[in-house]
C-alpha cells in the first residue's frame, strides 16, 4: 500500500511533462539497477505516451540489456495493428534500438481477452516466481507508466468493470462503447501495486474534472485513483489537466 498521499507536478505543456516523465523512468532505472541488476518497467497504452518515447528512444539513457519491458494494457488486435499499445511502444520507444527480444513481454491480446490474459497471467506468475501478485514479498514491477482516460480509467480498468476486482496479475476487460477496441487485456490493481513506483501522465483540458475527481477525497470511484504503489504514485499533468485542482493539490511544478 503506498504509504504516502501522491506526489503531483503540475508542468507548462505536455512536452514538459513528456520530458519529465522521461526523467522519472530513467532514475527509477539507476535505482532499479542498483537494488536488482535490472528494471522492470510497464508501458502504457493511448496517446499521451507517445512524446515520452520518443524522447526516450531518441537518447540512451536506459541499457536495455538490463531492461524488461511488460505492458499495462493491451488491445485484442495482432501486434502490427495501428491500435496495438505494442505497436506504440515499437514504433517509437524502441524505434532505434531496444531490449532483447526476450526481454519484451507483450501482452498476446490478439489471442483474445480469456486466453490473452490467462497467457499473460502465466508469463508474469513464471517470471515472478509468484503465482499472485498479491503473494509477492519483494517488488515485481520497478515502474509503471500509467495514463488517465475521461472516465477515470487507467490501463484497461475501467470503472464498475469486473476486471477491478480481479486478484490475479491481470483480467480480461471491455471497454465501454466508443472506445478504439472494446475486448483488452489489463494488468489488476494488485499487480500495478507491485510496483515501486507508479507514474501518471495526464495532459489536456478534457481531463480537468477527472483530474480533480481522482485527486481529491470522493475519488473511490475512479479507477486510477485507486492504483497504488510500494514508494509512492507521481501524477505527472500539464497546466490544462491540472485547472480545477485546488492550489494546494497543484504541487511543484
Ligand atoms: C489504452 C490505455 C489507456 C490510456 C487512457 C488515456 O490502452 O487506451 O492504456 O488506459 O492510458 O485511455 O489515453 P490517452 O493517453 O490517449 O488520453
Amino acid at each position: 500500500m503506498t504509504p504516502s498521499s501522491p506526489d503531483v507536478r503540475v508542468l507548462d505543456d505536455p512536452s514538459k511533462v513528456a520530458r519529465a516523465a522521461a526523467d522519472a523512468i530513467a532514475s527509477a532505472f539507476v535505482r532499479a539497477v542498483e537494488r536488482t541488476g535490472r528494471f522492470a518497467l510497464v508501458l502504457a497504452g493511448g496517446s499521451s505516451p507517445r512524446l515520452v518515447y520518443e524522447l526516450l528512444g531518441a537518447t540512451r539513457r536506459l541499457d536495455w540489456s538490463r531492461v524488461h519491458v511488460f505492458w499495462g494494457d493491451e488491445r485484442c488486435v495482432p501486434p502490427d495493428d495501428p491500435a496495438s499499445n505494442y505497436r506504440l511502444a515499437a514504433s517509437t520507444l524502441f524505434a532505434h534500438d531496444g531490449p532483447p527480444t526476450h526481454h519484451l513481454h507483450r501482452i498476446p491480446a490478439e489471442h483474445g481477452p480469456a486466453e490473452g490474459s490467462a497467457r499473460y497471467d502465466e508469463e508474469l506468475a513464471t517470471f515472478f516466481g509468484s503465482p499472485t501478485p498479491g503473494a509477492m514479498r519483494e517488488p515485481a514491477f520497478d515502474l509503471v507508466l500509467l495514463g488517465m482516460g475521461d472516465d477515470g480509467h487507467t490501463a484497461s480498468l475501467f470503472p464498475g468493470g469486473p476486471e477491478l476486482t480481479s486478484s490475479a496479475w491481470c483480467a480480461p476487460a471491455t471497454a465501454p462503447p466508443g472506445a478504439s477496441v472494446a475486448e483488452r487485456v489489463t494488468l489488476t490493481l494488485p499487480a500495478i501495486a507491485t510496483a515501486v513506483e507508479v507514474v501518471f501522465i495526464v495532459t489536456g483540458g478534457a481531463k480537468r474534472a477527472i483530474v480533480a475527481r481522482a485527486l481529491s477525497s470522493a475519488a473511490a470511484d475512479v479507477p486510477a485513483a485507486r492504483a497504488t504503489a510500494r514508494e509512492r504514485v507521481h501524477w505527472l499533468l500539464d497546466r490544462a489537466a491540472a485547472a480545477d485542482l485546488p492550489p494546494a493539490k497543484a504541487g511543484s511544478s
